[in-house]
């Protein structure tokens, strides 16, 4: 059991302490833009999921630290099995992984067996070494374009992406039945509101939202293909329906602008994924402090788990 001394001591520099340790264990620290800003900011690679798993493929570094959720930190370690691969808090897991588990996805896969299996990068290991090829918000059409016309697909685990990329490629697939607790919350009746208000703002959607939300969006994309959109278009103002820890580097390419994250139903701060928010700076220094937690992943798992990884990483 894992029962470290946690504390730190008071006064202790932590962006100063990070940076020291980072060199002395030769580590790199990946996040994803979901994080809090100050993790953002210390960051040395920041990425959407495809970004991320590229950039866990290249490392040189002793220690990969992973400020994500566990579904990115099992990927840079099915990536380099030899390499330490830590997390800031084992228990930053995500809905839409947990809403596939892989006892009942493999009934579910068994039932077609001349299906292809795609499925988003958002999974257990478990589900990815059951699949044929795995895909990310920014290259699943591409995915889906690489399986034979005549070639059914099955298509896991989230329902809104799935049902969009059935719009976007004409391809007819069997989707499981997943959502992420995050993106599943945007109102889009407040949504409409905020518009009318609005009226020159552009609507930014991830798609991991409900189709009523997508079909007002201006531009829908990944994490990195939203932030992109923000540096690289003339308009000042924008809706924002994805977690709102983009809106960092939104802010920070253009200062001028403004970035409206998109109402929820509840008027909760239910556009925080908390399980990409358990990550701190203080669980940071500790786990290069410690070496702990890490990921570990029997042999055989991984194996299996790295085939459809890397045939999506040969597509570029
Ligand atoms: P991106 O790959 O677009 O960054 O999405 C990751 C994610 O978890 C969305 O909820
Ligand atoms: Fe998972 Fe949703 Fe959080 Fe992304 S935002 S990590 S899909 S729960």
């Amino acid at each position: 059991m894992y029962i470290e001394d946690q504390t730190i001591a008071p006064g202790l520099d932590l962006f100063e302490e990070i940076e020291r340790l980072k060199a002395e264990r030769n580590a790199v620290i990946l996040a994803h833009y979901y994080q809090d800003p100050d993790i953002q900011d210390i960051a040395d690679h920041l990425g959407d999921s495809l970004k991320l798993a590229q950039l866990a493929a290249q490392t040189d570094a002793d220690v990969i630290l992973f400020c994500g959720v566990l579904f990115m930190a099992e990927t840079a370690k099915i990536l380099n099995p030899d390499r330490i691969v830590l997390v800031p808090d084992l228990e930053a897991g995500c809905s839409l992984a947990d809403s596939c588990p892989p006892d009942l996805f493999k009934e579910y896969i068994d039932r077609y067996p001349d299906h292809a299996v795609i499925t988003y990068i958002n999974t257990t290991a478990e589900v990815k070494a059951l699949t044929d090829i795995i895909c990310t918000s920014s290259n699943a059409v591409r995915v889906i374009a690489s399986i034979p016309e005549d070639q059914p697909i099955i298509f896991a685990p989230d329902r809104h992406l799935g049902n969009y990329l059935v719009k976007q490629t004409g391809r007819e697939m069997k989707i499981w039945n997943g959502t992420c607790m995050v993106h599943e919350i945007f109102s889009e009746q407040e949504i409409l509101r905020l518009k009318a208000e609005h009226p020159e703002a552009v609507l930014l959607a991830h798609p991991e939202c409900d189709e009523t939300i997508l079909r007002h969006a201006d531009f829908i994309g990944s994490t990195t293909a939203i932030i992109a959109y923000t540096a690289s278009h003339d308009e000042t103002e924008y809706i924002v329906a994805t977690e709102e820890g983009v809106v960092h580097q939104m802010k920070k390419a253009s200062p001028e602008k403004t970035f409206i994250p998109a109402p929820t139903t509840t008027g909760c701060a239910c556009n925080q994924c908390p399980h990409m928010r358990r990550n701190t700076l203080e669980k940071i220094f500790l786990a290069l402090r410690d070496l702990k937690p890490e990921i570990t992943m029997d042999e055989g798992l991984r194996l299996r788990a790295l085939r459809p990884l890397e045939r999506m990483l040969a597509l570029g």
